[in-house]
């Protein structure tokens, strides 16, 4: 039998868990490489220079080290600066994970959407030409969040969390009053999602919330052709870059399709 296609899943931390989940899904026949590169997280409090720096070197050591046919770049801070670097110097196929701003302008009513992601992330020219391109008439209000990545690591890793810390960074993407409030708000930072239901609880009125985890699952799907038979050997590796120990394995298996990590 041959042996399960290897992807390598990276991020800054434990957010890039919300597209990896989609993904084991729709392809649970592959072996999962998981990388969060803690030593080095919040991307979102770097600059571009510094990200680009410590990326796609890095990228090219684990490339080498696993073999991976594929590699997903599960971070939108990252893949908003680094997707050009990383396919000119290696020739293996990436995924990023960009903010979904097409989908969310395409299906908002009210025509009011807001983009809630890093501070990095919304600052990137790779975001305001998302807007260009894709606004379709909407209203589009960017929101950069200094520490929503952080409390979403930490209730992740089960510490607590206080609504109001949550609420206040998410405050500033509702706009609006009536007919012409905001009604979708893109999560353009994929520990976001790790919050859907705090979230979903906090927010002043119901919106869409946008995660493109199930798009990015389908084109690595695409990518890695018809599944193969699920074997013994697809199971799951997660390596943080601290080389610190995970003693979180038992809340992270579900990520995995509820894998034993090794
Ligand atoms: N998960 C990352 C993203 O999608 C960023 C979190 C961070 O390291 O600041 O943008």
């Amino acid at each position: 039998m041959s042996s399960p296609p290897k992807i390598l899943v990276f991020d800054s931390g434990l957010g890039g868990l919300t597209v990896l989940r989609e993904i084991v899904r729709v392809r649970p026949d592959a072996h999962y490489v998981y990388v969060a590169d803690d030593a080095f997280f919040p991307y979102g409090h770097h600059t571009e220079e510094q990200i680009i720096a410590r990326v796609v070197p890095l990228i090219g050591e684990l490339i080498a080290r696993h073999a991976p046919v594929l590699v997903v770049i599960a971070c939108n801070t990252a893949s908003t600066l680094v997707m050009s670097h990383l396919r000119s110097a290696y020739s293996v196929p990436f995924v990023g994970t960009v903010p979904a701003i097409k989908p969310a302008c395409a299906s908002s009513k009210t025509k009011r959407v807001s983009v809630l992601g890093t501070k990095g992330t919304v600052k990137r020219e790779y975001t305001r030409r998302l807007i260009e391109d894709f606004a379709q008439g909407c209203d589009v209000t960017l929101v950069g969040s200094a520490e929503l990545a952080s409390l979403a690591e930490a209730t992740l890793t089960g510490n607590d969390v206080r609504d109001a810390d949550i609420a206040t960074e998410l405050a500033p993407c509702f706009v609006g009053d009536g007919a012409d409030r905001t009604d979708t708000v893109v999560l353009a930072c994929t520990h976001y999602p790790l919050l859907l239901e705090r979230l979903a609880r906090l927010a002043p009125w119901p919106v869409d919330w946008i995660d493109p985890a199930p798009a990015i699952a389908r084109r690595v799907s695409a990518l890695l052709g018809s599944p193969g038979r699920q074997s013994d050997d697809a199971g799951a590796e997660m390596i943080f870059t601290s080389q610190r120990p995970h003693t979180l394995s038992r809340a992270l298996m579900p990520f995995f399709g509820g894998r034993v990590l090794a």
